[in-house]
């Protein structure tokens, strides 16, 4: 059974995608500094996949405390890096913690891997690098700009080292996330963002549940259908899936070129208002919102080409938006009876 190291295993997507790997008869360790994810997400997958990843809390910020968690799981096959800060807006207001969380501990794990002799390595990425894109759909090939944030310029600045450390002897992939939303159809895991929600589908689950007053809808003078900012929303459990399937095709040295990169979205944007209207559909329920201004760095539109992923992954998203919404309410009325 090969082992995967999972950094940043412990939040939304790497839980998500733990649970994926278990499920493809992958061992999973878990790197976790437990800064912004909870240790509680080990039972979450426990409960799910009946079986317990091994948790390593480490900092990866700290150069001695990586090379020891990676020595002891040397044996590893490869790497899945989702370890980052991850909040837009605290990027811009804190950008050097960014810069320094986001690539010291990327650099790390990379020398650690050539280290020990882990040739693979998966890196969490975003759409985010491709600014306001010229045109949609975006492929792989569309232009990367410069981030409006520091979160985006850490992931841009991620891959320029990736692909300079990327060669015959060490393979990666770069998986460009739209937007991720949703839950495991158990209802036992989910979104869980710390303080106020910055992103939208928590937001409006918080809403719903009666946390959160109402939502605030960020413009609705954007070029579209109804004024609102458009996404590829992608199901998270298909952004995992998409994991295992780039995590099979580096160990089975599938891959064409050192250096990967593969859109995952769904090639289908909606708009703020769509979404909101297929979560109260699909729920059967109202939601407060209000329109508001316009949030400073939001891209009017951005949705996927998801033709390479297809071509050369042969992988595909397969969940609709209706699944999407059904399940993050599920997760959302789980979770605050679990905490009621
Ligand atoms: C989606 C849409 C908002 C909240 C960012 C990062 C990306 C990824 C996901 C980090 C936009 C609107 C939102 C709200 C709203 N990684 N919105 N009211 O900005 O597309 O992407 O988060 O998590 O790398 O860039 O996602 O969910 O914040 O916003 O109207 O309270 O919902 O304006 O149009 P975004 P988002």
């Amino acid at each position: 059974m090969s082992k995967i190291i999972v950094t940043g295993g412990c939040g939304y997507i790497g839980a998500h995608t733990s649970i994926a790997l278990i499920a493809q008869g992958y061992q999973v360790v878990i790197f976790d500094d437990l800064s912004n994810a909870s240790e509680e997400s080990i039972s979450r997958i426990e409960k799910i996949t009946g079986t317990r990843p091994e948790l390593c809390v480490v900092d990866l910020k700290d150069k001695n405390k990586t090379n020891t968690a990676f020595e002891a799981h040397k044996d590893a096959s490869a790497v899945i890096h989702f370890a980052a800060y991850k909040a837009v807006k605290e990027s811009v207001e804190q950008p050097l913690q960014y810069y320094e969380n986001n690539l010291f501990s990327l650099i790390n794990t990379l020398v650690a891997q050539q280290k020990f002799g882990i040739k693979n390595f998966i890196f969490s990425s975003s759409a985010t690098v491709y600014g306001i894109p010229e045109s949609c759909p975006v492929t792989e090939n569309s232009p990367v700009k410069r981030p409006f944030s520091p979160y985006g310029n850490t992931k841009k600045i991620a891959e320029e080292i990736l692909e300079d450390n990327s060669n015959s002897g060490f393979s990666t992939i770069s998986l460009r996330y739209f937007n991720p939303i949703g839950a495991h159809k158990s209802g036992d895991i989910g979104e869980l963002p710390n303080g106020v929600p910055n992103n939208l589908m928590p937001f409006i689950t918080q809403t719903a549940a009666g946390i959160r007053k109402k939502l605030m809808i960020f413009g609705d003078d954007y070029p579209t259908k109804d004024g609102t900012a458009v996404r590829d929303y992608i199901h998270v459990m298909d952004l995992a899936e998409a994991h295992v399937v780039a995590v099979d095709r580096l160990i089975h040295k599938k891959q064409k070129e050192n250096f990967e990169i593969y859109n995952l979205g769904t090639g289908t944007g909606y708009s703020v208002l769509e979404v909101i209207k297929a979560f109260e559909t699909q729920n059967n329920l109202s939601l407060a919102y209000e329109i508001t201004e316009r949030r400073e760095g939001d891209v009017p539109i951005v949705f996927a080409s998801t033709e390479l992923a297809a071509k050369k992954l042969g992988w595909r998203a397969k969940r609709d938006l209706n699944s999407m919404v059904k399940s993050a309410w599920n997760w959302e009325k789980n979770y605050r009876k679990e905490n009621s």
